[in-house]
């Protein structure tokens, strides 16, 4: 069931998606090179703290820590853990919070130092996908006219595209209805409305679109071993056009 949210109740989960930013902004001065992904958890833990907002993801169905550090090939859900990053590494920072009851998620992938220049074009195309699929994101359109033009836009390049993992409504609670793929599927297909509030994150491969589950249970790789590449952003589907609620 699709709950839409009142615009008091966006502006409530505007501050969270404000706090969230928060986090992730700040996370981009101290990721770097020797830091491990543990101590990038045991910051957002603080920063968490210090504004007043709870990570949203820690206990969440026993996930064991406040932020998702996905690491190269790491797709999603990468557990943080003693390993220091390098230069060359490309990381994906998955978080979110909530603040007063209210859900926001947030994403984005950053190399540490430089990269390939296929790197590059990796990271650049998976931010293009979500950018594409906000502008899609409007009242009268549909979930699948998100879904179509990450999906073409990720193939035009060559790319994989990840079936097995969606966005998805937020607000109320981290997973609400719709699912929003990023690729056209024969799942439901609801018009997009004022009031909906989604998170839409596309998760790229530059091989191919095939994924599976480590033994942990969470984290989520590419089965070729090629880099991936996810951005995600909560937005606000209102009467007059669609609002960003995140920013990293
Ligand atoms: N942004 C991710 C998602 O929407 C993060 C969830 S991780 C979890 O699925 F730990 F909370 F499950
Ligand atoms: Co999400």
């Amino acid at each position: 069931m699709i709950r839409l949210k009142t615009r008091e109740e966006i502006k409530r989960i505007k501050e969270s998606c404000v706090l969230l930013s928060e986090v992730l902004f700040a996370l981009r001065s101290i990721v770097q090179e020797g830091i491990t992904t543990k101590e990038i958890d045991l910051f957002v833990r603080k920063e968490c703290k210090r504004l007043g907002a709870t990570p949203a993801f820690l206990g969440y169905q026993g996930y064991p820590a406040a932020i998702c550090t996905s690491v190269n090939d790491v797709v999603i859900h990468g557990i943080p853990n003693k390993r220091k990053l390098k230069k060359g590494d490309i990381i994906s920072l998955d978080c979110g919070v909530e603040y007063h009851g209210f859900y926001s998620d947030a994403a984005f992938t950053i190399p540490i130092g430089p990269v390939e220049p296929e790197t590059e074009r990796l990271l650049k195309v998976t931010k293009e996908c979500l950018d594409l699929a906000i502008g899609k994101a409007i009242a009268g359109n549909r979930v699948h006219d998100i879904s179509r033009v990450v999906y073409q836009h990720a193939k035009s390049h060559g790319y994989g595209v990840v079936r097995e993992f969606c966005g998805h409504g937020v607000g109320f609670h981290p997973h609400e209805d719709p699912q929003v793929p990023n690729y056209v599927g024969k799942g439901p297909n609801p018009r997009l409305v004022p009031g909906m509030v989604l998170a839409i994150e596309p998760m790229i491969n530059a091989g191919t679109d095939d994924v599976f589950v480590e033994e942990d249970n969470w984290t989520v790789r590419t089965s070729d071993g090629s880099l991936s590449a996810h951005f995600e952003h909560t937005i606000a589907i209102l009467e007059d056009g669609t609002e960003v609620l995140t920013y990293w």
